[in-house]
């Protein structure tokens, strides 16, 4: 560690609890055009309030399709928030000394919330208005065991029964999840399981299935559309919880004003696009309006790679096809990644609106081996001290090469990553490295060509 680069100089941006955002930034109002319509997969029209009330509360489904720029947080969400929000921001400088680079590295931790990752600022919102609404229980599917334990949470924190189907491969690989999950008081089932007929339907005919979230979610899905008591809710994909994330964005806009910089480089990693849309979207939002110019690189795995290998289509959400129709960035809904350990990225779409901003030109996309970014997010470790999340290391290592063309290129970019999770419960991923048992296992091409052949056809 260098003692030279970090005398006297700030590290870490704080904000006082004061100037948590009293309300989230929908991205929606500043977009040159609309994401195409969800539609409803038996008539191919869009679909209504009326086709979403048994899985989501109300609120949420005005949220979802909302186009107002601010919706105010229920001071109810931002009490809770108030436990760990607003999250540092950090000035990387042992990192930025270790590469010898000119630029400016910034990183938003996420990792400090009661589960380790920004999932609960959804959770905790999507918790809150189903309580409102009367709802008693909530299910959903969990990849690597961090939207899980984040739902745990927050249906501990106002009462609610949350169960959670988890992906089997993580089920396996991260008991210590399940574990969390459980003291918050959640039930967790490992997916597919016996419980439901998608999870059956997947077992019949592959019974050593490891399991993928869109099977995941299929679950959920079919007990909460069983029970008026239960409601569904989803870690990631849809608008409202793209929106939820914004927080992200708009403390660390605060924060780099008291650093006095502004980002020409973000990077977030994408499973379904929450963390890395919490992070961009109100600096896309602003770029939109015409205050200020920035690049914005989404990374994923190689091994699930949507936005740069996937087709632009409508498709299911799910596997069992339970879901509505979404245009998105799909590799087909059937598809079903090799089990690499960032359980969280293994999902075969991409948000719409992270998949629309894509097509607009406005987000770049960039793909990555696992034993690459697990590298990254050792280099990180050992000069920031935070052990990143296996989702995050991939944007750890999309930072480290902008911050390595900066240095070829003798440029000093402000560079900001969303740090979005601490890797605490994935010490068996890094075990597995420091092995060397990591492969860079591809998807099977025939797989994804099939899963892409059974694309839904929707009329234009
Ligand atoms: C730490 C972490 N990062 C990223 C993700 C990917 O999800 P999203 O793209 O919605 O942020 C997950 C999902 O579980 C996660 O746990």
């Amino acid at each position: 560690m260098s003692e030279t680069t970090t005398m006297g100089e700030t590290v870490k941006y704080v904000l006082d609890e004061s100037r948590l955002p009293e309300a989230w930034y929908n991205l929606a109002a500043d977009l040159p055009s609309p994401p195409p319509p969800v539609l409803h997969p038996g008539t191919g029209e869009p679909v209504g309030p009326d086709d979403l009330a048994p899985l989501f509360p109300m609120e949420i489904i005005l949220q979802e399709v909302s186009t107002e720029r601010q919706i105010e947080i229920p001071g109810e969400v931002r009490d809770v928030y108030r436990q760990w929000r607003p999250t540092p921001l950090y000035r990387a400088r042992r990192l930025e000394a270790a590469l010898e680079t000119p630029a400016r590295i910034y990183y938003k931790y996420e990792g400090v919330s009661p589960t380790g990752s920004h999932k609960p600022n959804t959770a905790v919102a999507q918790a809150f208005y189903n309580k409102r609404e009367g709802v008693t229980r909530l299910t959903t599917e969990t990849g690597a065991g961090q939207w899980g334990s984040a739902l745990a949470f927050a249906g501990a924190v106002f009462g609610l029964e949350v169960e959670v189907y988890m992906v089997k491969v993580s089920y396996e690989q991260k008991p210590y999840r399940r574990a969390l999950m459980e003291s918050f008081g959640a039930r967790c089932v490992a997916s597919p399981s016996e419980e439901t007929a998608s999870g059956r339907a997947v077992l019949a005919e592959r019974p050593d299935s490891t399991g993928s979230l869109g099977i995941a979610i299929s679950e959920a899905v079919e007990m909460a559309a069983q029970r008026d008591d239960t409601k569904y809710s989803l870690g990631s994909v849809l608008n409202h919880v793209l929106m939820h994330q914004s927080v992200i964005g708009e403390e660390a806009m605060l924060q780099l004003e008291l650093a006095d910089d502004r980002p020409d480089v973000l990077i977030g990693c994408t499973g379904g696009g929450s963390n890395f849309a919490g992070l961009t979207f109100p600096f896309i939002g602003a770029k939109l309006r015409g205050e200020g110019d920035v690049r914005v690189i989404a990374v994923e795995p190689a091994a699930c790679p949507s936005l740069t290998r996937g087709q632009y289509a409508y498709d299911f959400g799910d596997t069992g096809h339970l879901t509505p129709l979404v245009k998105m960035h799909t590799l087909g809904s059937t598809f079903v990644p090799p089990g690499f350990h960032a359980g969280g990225l293994r999902y075969h779409g991409m948000a719409p609106m992270v998949s629309h901003l894509h097509e607009l030109g406005l987000i770049e996309a960039r793909a990555y081996t696992q034993t690459e970014v697990f590298a990254a997010g050792v280099e990180f470790a050992r000069a920031e001290g935070i052990l990143p999340a296996p989702e995050a290391n991939h944007a750890v290592k999309a930072l480290l090469d902008e911050a390595l063309r900066c240095k070829e290129e003798g440029r000093s970019e402000a560079i900001l990553v969303n740090l979005c999770g601490h890797g605490h419960f994935d010490m068996q991923a890094y075990i597995d490295y420091f092995a060397g048992k990591l492969e860079d296992r591809a998807y099977d091409e025939a797989e994804l060509a099939m899963a892409l052949a059974g694309l839904p056809s929707v009329p234009d």
